[in-house]
């Protein structure tokens, strides 16, 4: 019986308040397993140097919400609520050295995306209409999520690739569903928010719905976005001005 609770304590995350402020585990050898965990677990969406992908772009000189060493512990431990970042079961000393991997990675400046970021802003808000459905600063539609900031959460080969295909990644929580009521209406739509109770949708004609999920016979996700490709509407230089434009939004700070 005492190696089962010795088992759980050592399984239990230490209480937040007792976290060291700075991270205890930062000699080379650490750093190397912090690599190692990182390639494991990380480096599929946030790139093998942290430049970013399907996740946040690492390589920064400053994370914009872990600049200290407690906030980065506690986002890899726990994850980033109501966004794709998960949290992890490695105990302490994994999740500090991976922290210190994640540090090392800022140390050398990511090289800027290269592009014209004014001829990017020109093809966004015009011949692209990206605005049409997405929200920036405080202009802009609500059909898609909102691009504030888009540049710290994404990486530049993701937005690309997003753009020119957007059915190759579409966003977890804005997915097409098709919801059939028990007294038989149906409608289709981009989920925009969903709990236990209730589901809200934006149907293609910009109407809003929100259904209880008592009232709901069939809820069907699909994998399609109403968002339209554009490789063939832009060209590869239009492509590569509006991603540096992306990658360097950063939102209001
Ligand atoms: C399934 C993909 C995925 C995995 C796996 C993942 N992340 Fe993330 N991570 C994300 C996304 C997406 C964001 C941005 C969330 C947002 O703001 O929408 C993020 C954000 C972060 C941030 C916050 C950066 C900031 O803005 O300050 C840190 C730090 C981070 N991740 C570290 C890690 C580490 C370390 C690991 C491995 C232990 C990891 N992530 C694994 C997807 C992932
Ligand atoms: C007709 C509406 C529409 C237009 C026009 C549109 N989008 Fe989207 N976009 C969406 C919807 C809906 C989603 C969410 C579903 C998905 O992931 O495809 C989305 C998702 C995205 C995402 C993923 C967001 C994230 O947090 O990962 C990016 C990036 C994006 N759009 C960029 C653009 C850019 C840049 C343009 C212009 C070149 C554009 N979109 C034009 C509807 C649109």
């Amino acid at each position: 019986m005492f190696w089962l609770a010795t088992l759980l304590l050592f399984q239990t995350p230490p209480p937040v308040l007792d976290l060291p402020a700075r991270n205890p585990h930062t000699t080379s050898a650490d750093l190397a397993d912090g690599k190692q965990l990182y390639q494991g677990r990380c480096a599929g969406c946030h790139g093998p140097e942290g430049s970013g992908g399907k996740g946040a772009n690492l390589a920064v000189p400053v994370l914009p919400r872990a600049a200290d060493d407690r906030s980065l512990y506690r986002i890899i431990r726990y994850g980033l609520p109501d966004t794709e970042m998960p949290g992890s079961l490695m105990d302490a000393r994994e999740i500090w050295q991976t922290a210190a991997f994640v540090r090392s990675l800022g140390s050398v400046s990511a090289a800027p995306v290269a592009g014209d970021t004014r001829n990017g802003e020109r093809v966004l808000r015009g011949k692209a209409g990206c605005l049409q459905c997405h929200a920036l600063g405080n202009e802009g539609g609500r059909a898609g999520p909102s691009l504030t900031g888009i540049g710290a959460r994404r990486g530049a080969a993701h937005l690309r690739a997003k753009i020119a295909d957007p059915a190759s990644e579409v966003h977890e929580s804005f997915r097409m569903v098709q919801v059939t009521t028990r007294d038989g209406r149906t409608v289709r739509g981009t989920r925009l928010n969903e709990d236990s109770w209730s589901i809200q949708l934006r149907d293609a004609a910009g109407a809003f719905h929100s259904l209880w999920k008592e009232e709901i016979a069939k809820l069907v996700s699909e994998r399609r976005t109403t968002m339209p490709p554009y490789r063939d509407r832009l060209n590869e230089q239009e492509l590569t001005d509006l991603v540096a434009y992306l990658s360097a939004e950063r939102g209001a700070q």
